[in-house]
């Protein structure tokens, strides 16, 4: 399984790929605005701290900004993930364009160029298996369905991680699931369970994966055991 950092704060990040277990990054608008600086700025110089791939956030709705969007992430490290919205633009224009080839869902249909120019792309903003299923048609290399604000409103948001892994078993999709909105390691070990492929975590729950109390006690036990024998190993 896959350990993503979920955040802009460049020194967390450091701090974390020095411990040779950051296999990525994610951001999202939200983290970008709470580090207080430039998107582009922040995004390259993460893309040069970590060799995985660095999720980044595209802003515009409609599929033709999207992709420029999307050209000027891209110039900015070979490492950049393009991160689009799962967003629906209206089943009627979607049947009209279908038989044309064309998909109407402006961030699935941006996903599905961008793939096919062998770009990484992260469909974000998932909560139903359905999106996923489309997220997947459309070739994306990640979806991240959103575990704690399903929490949040009352459902199991692990239920939809086992969902879409039932699904992309079923029809052997390669499309890796990201587990995002991580609140804290029972996610971590849940999606694991699962088999997802990827959890995206805040830097604080990628520590607490390490912690245990009896790992503590235990640990001062040995050092004071230790001391009173009056040797040094050096
Ligand atoms: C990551 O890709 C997501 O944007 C992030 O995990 C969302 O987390 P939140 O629900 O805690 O904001």
């Amino acid at each position: 399984m896959k350990f993503f950092a979920d955040t802009a704060d460049v020194a967390e990040i450091a701090d974390l790929a020095a411990t040779g277990l950051l296999d990525g990054v994610t951001t999202n608008p939200s983290l970008i605005a709470k580090s207080g600086r430039n998107f582009l700025d922040v995004v390259k110089e993460i893309c040069g701290i970590v060799e995985g791939p660095v999720s980044a956030e595209v802003v515009a709705t409609d599929h033709a900004t999207m992709m420029k969007e999307a050209a000027v992430l891209r110039a900015l490290a070979p490492n950049i993930c393009v991160k689009l919205p799962l967003t629906i633009d209206g089943l009627k224009t979607c049947k009209a364009l279908t038989a044309e080839g064309v998909k109407t869902i402006d961030g699935l249909k941006t996903c599905k160029a961008l793939t096919a120019e062998g770009v990484k792309t992260n469909v974000t903003l998932c909560f139903s298996a359905n999106q996923a299923l489309l997220a997947a048609k459309a070739g994306a290399t990640y979806i991240s369905p959103f575990v704690g604000r399903l929490d949040d409103i009352g459902h199991d948001g692990m239920e939809l991680i086992q969902d879409i892994r039932t699904i992309y078993d079923n029809y052997d999709f390669k499309t890796e699931i990201l587990v995002a909105s991580v609140r804290s390691p029972v996610h971590v070990l849940a999606a694991a369970r699962i088999g997802a492929d990827v959890a995206t975590m805040p830097p604080a729950v990628i520590r607490q994966l390490a912690g245990h109390a009896l790992t503590e006690k235990g640990l001062a036990a040995f050092l004071a055991d230790w001391a009173k024998t009056g040797q040094s190993i050096l």
